[in-house]
């Protein structure tokens, strides 16, 4: 029987859209300014994602989330399969790349102001991609179960303590129970492999909906006088120089992934002394050093509840900030330049000092 090629693409063209999609992309453009290189920081998010979703599910097909079996599947990965110790580097540093320009792309819309009206919703939905990012990277961070991933889970686990009346239910939550066990890492794997994807996946639906509906933001100049933008079509142009990016990516990534793979302890034991300098991942440093500064006790209440409500309130307000800066010109928005500026500083020292 002689297949149709014509006839079995116009079924699917007629069921998935696929000639309005390729309309919509030649159509549409992405504007040529000064600041346009920032608009690749959300794309490169996407690549590294992608390589999350292929490295983890390979990983996934042999590592073993249980107390007997977690560190050793590990180890299996990297000295029985071939190239898995590879495999595994990637995915650790993918996630390092992915959080590193998730954090670039905000502070690139920060300074560029592109959260103003009417992107106050893809500015929210980016700030709990964010968040979830990081806790991405915090349940992962615990499944090699080696002694310093579940120190630093004990430690992480144990913030959510210092809120009064419902922190204790959090770690309890968190944990599956009063300690970090065997139970926290069934509940961690079940978070790092099947609810943060899902929920990953419904809000950058939702972000990269609005970016298309809104269309992608000029300068504040060009705004204020509607000044025309030159523009780039997005098929093919744009997406050309975006495989070039990915490209340079791609090779930066498997260099670094050769060069300095990680490294695996031995399985944690759960009644050992937690071992000395205690690190989380990179990008929580300046939290957990913000939580080292505040004295033990600030009258009635701890320290470190005190630093737990500043980081949360901090974290609401950036939350909302389209709502607080509003005026496409004036004094607001350059005070919240400063802010960024000095945010920014924080968290490098903040991230130094931790380390020393
Ligand atoms: C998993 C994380 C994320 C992914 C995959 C992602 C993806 C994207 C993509 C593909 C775009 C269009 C191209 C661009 O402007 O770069 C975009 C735009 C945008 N993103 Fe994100 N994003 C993420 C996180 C964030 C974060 C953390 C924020 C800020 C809190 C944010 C806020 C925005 C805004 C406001 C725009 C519109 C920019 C404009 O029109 O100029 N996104 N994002």
């Amino acid at each position: 029987m002689k297949i149709d090629m014509k006839k079995v693409g116009a079924w699917f063209d007629d069921r998935l859209a696929l000639t309005p999609i390729f309309k919509y992309m030649t159509k549409k453009e992405v504007p040529q300014h000064e600041h346009s290189i920032w608009y690749y920081t959300g794309s490169s998010i996407l690549l590294f994602l992608a390589i999350q979703i292929v490295t983890g599910i390979m990983l996934a097909l042999y590592y073993k989330p249980t107390l007997e079996g977690a560190n050793d599947s590990v180890g299996r990965i990297m000295t029985d399969l071939p190239l898995g110790w590879l495999v595994r580097s990637i995915h650790s540093w993918s996630a390092t790349f992915m959080i590193a320009f998730v954090l670039t792309h905000l502070l690139a819309i920060w300074f560029t102001k592109s959260y103003r009206k009417p992107r106050e919703a893809t500015w929210m939905t980016g700030m709990m991609l964010l968040v979830v990012s990081m806790v991405f990277g915090f349940t992962g961070y615990l499944l090699p179960w080696d002694d310093l991933s579940l120190s630093a889970t004990k430690v992480g686990t144990n913030i959510p303590n210092a809120i009064p009346v419902v922190g204790k239910w959090v770690t309890q939550f968190l944990r599956g129970g009063d300690d970090v066990t065997g139970d926290t890492l069934t509940r961690f794997f079940l978070f790092h492999v099947c609810i943060l994807p899902l929920v990953i996946f419904a809000i950058l639906a939702v972000h990269i909906l609005l970016v298309q509906k809104e269309g992608m933001s000029v300068p504040l100049e060009a705004e204020v006088k509607k000044k025309k933008v030159p523009a780039l079509p997005f098929w093919p142009n744009f997406i050309l120089r975006e495989v070039m990016i990915w490209l340079v990516l791609l090779g930066t990534l498997l260099t670094v992934a050769l060069v300095f793979a990680p490294t695996l302890g031995p399985s944690a034991d759960m009644m050992a002394p937690a071992p000395a300098g205690v690190k989380p991942e990179w990008y929580f440093l300046f939290l957990f050093q913000t939580l080292k500064i505040f004295p033990g006790n600030m009258g009635p209440v701890t320290g470190e509840f005190v630093a737990v409500v500043l980081i949360l309130v901090a974290i609401v307000a950036i939350f909302f900030l389209p709502f607080i800066d509003t005026k496409p010109e004036g004094k607001k928005g350059r005070i919240i330049n400063y802010l960024g500026v000095l945010g920014l500083i924080y968290a490098i020292v903040f991230s130094i000092w931790s380390l020393l």
